[in-house]
């Protein structure tokens, strides 16, 4: 049976979509089975994902950036994977909510009182065994280039670690903000990116972290 490959991710405006699309030929080209889900801020999407990270063989997650983090919503679709719940019991401990979500939340449901939540705490040991996975982010990177994109990369990778994969790379590139060519941005004019020259950065990433598994086609 193909090895099977996940790629989620939110896009709001169809850079990260770009590149989620080139991970998803460079797997199928390299006969493995690849479903691709883009996370949009409904209900169903987060209370209810489509599909279950444990049954793939290896993750893609990805987001564009917006004031320095992903994308709410797949940082709460990843939440909802790793709490096992509504993601919402979870943050209310950072007075937030998912203003996008009005079906009431359900009285406090047993993984979220005090014994069941001592007993979920335990030391992730990730080794190669670990299922591999990889963040990928578009972002404008204005004022730092790709600096920028660190702390998207890294609360992403933290997310998908906790769910037990071991995240073997992380992939950035550049992607269209404002209808501006930006001449004093750290990139310069980024209005045509990501370019046909990323996209084959992003091929090249991906063929590069199969190869390296032992899990490239021939
Ligand atoms: C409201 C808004 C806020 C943004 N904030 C950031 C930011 O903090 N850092 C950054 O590097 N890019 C930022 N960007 C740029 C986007 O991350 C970038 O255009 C990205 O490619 C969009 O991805 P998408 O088309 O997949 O949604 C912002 C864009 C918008 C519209």
């Amino acid at each position: 049976m193909a090895d099977r490959s996940v790629i989620f991710f939110a896009s709001l405006t169809g850079n990260t979509a770009k590149v989620a699309r080139r991970f998803e030929l460079v797997f199928r080209r390299n006969g493995w089975h690849c479903d691709c889900f883009r996370i949009r801020k409904t209900a169903d999407d987060i209370l209810r994902p489509a599909f279950d990270p444990k049954d793939y063989d290896f993750v893609c997650v990805g987001s564009g950036i917006r004031s320095h983090l992903p994308y709410n919503e797949v940082l709460n679709v990843l939440r909802r994977f790793r709490l096992g719940g509504d993601p919402r019991h979870a943050l209310r401990w950072r007075d937030e909510t998912i203003p996008y979500i009005d079906e009431p939340l359900p009285d406090t449901p047993p993984p979220w009182r005090d014994s069941e939540l001592i007993a979920r705490h335990r030391k992730i040991v990730l080794g190669p065994t670990s299922p591999p996975a990889v963040v990928f982010v578009t972002y404008s990177g204005y004022e730092f280039g790709p600096r920028e994109a660190e702390p998207a990369l890294s609360l992403l990778e933290l997310e998908i670690e906790h769910l037990g994969f071991r995240c073997v790379g992380r992939f950035s590139c550049p992607g269209r903000f404002l209808d501006d060519p930006t001449p004093l941005a750290y990139h310069g004019d980024i209005r045509d990116r990501p370019n046909e020259a990323d996209l084959a950065r992003a091929e090249h990433f991906l063929e590069e972290r199969l190869r390296q598994l032992g899990r490239a086609g021939s």
